[in-house]
């Protein structure tokens, strides 16, 4: 199986941003610990960033694998794009948050996702992201 692990804005500074809220462990550290985990299953795995909803849009549209793990960042809270292009790519998806994001701010309730993403992950920290792994692996 290929999976996509794809991560939204502000993510690319993980380990520096608000480390009390998101740890410090960086992004490049997390990727390198989900690609062993997903081939520990057997499978690949392919690792994209960016803070451009429509470059995150147009890595969905390649349609190169079989099953996405997505943190959207804030694009959770508002994106119908992000939505519609998750309910579009005919694949199991399971979205991560390192945060627990029911237990912060009121407009991290909000979530535009509920519906299209298979499973969700929140509070656990980035080993949420290995969790993510695990559960679409089966
Ligand atoms: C986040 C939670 C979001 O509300 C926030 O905008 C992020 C990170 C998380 O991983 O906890 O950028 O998705």
């Amino acid at each position: 199986m290929r999976i996509l692990l794809l991560n939204g804005p502000n993510l690319g500074r993980l380990g520096a941003r608000q480390p009390e809220i998101y740890g410090s462990t960086t992004l490049a550290e997390i990727e390198e610990a989900a690609r062993a985990r997903a081939q520990s299953h057997g499978h690949s795995l392919a690792t994209f960033q960016t803070n451009h909803e429509g470059a995150m849009i147009d890595r969905i549209e390649q349609r190169d694998y079989d099953a996405i793990v997505i943190n959207p960042g804030a694009w959770t809270h508002y994106s119908w794009a992000l939505r519609d292009a998750l309910a579009a790519c005919d694949v199991p998806v399971v979205e991560v948050h390192i945060s627990d994001v029911k237990a912060r701010e009121e407009f991290r309730r909000v979530n535009v996702l509920t519906g299209v993403v298979a499973h969700r992950i929140a509070g656990h920290g980035w080993q949420g992201y290995l969790e993510a792994i695990d559960w679409v692996s089966g």
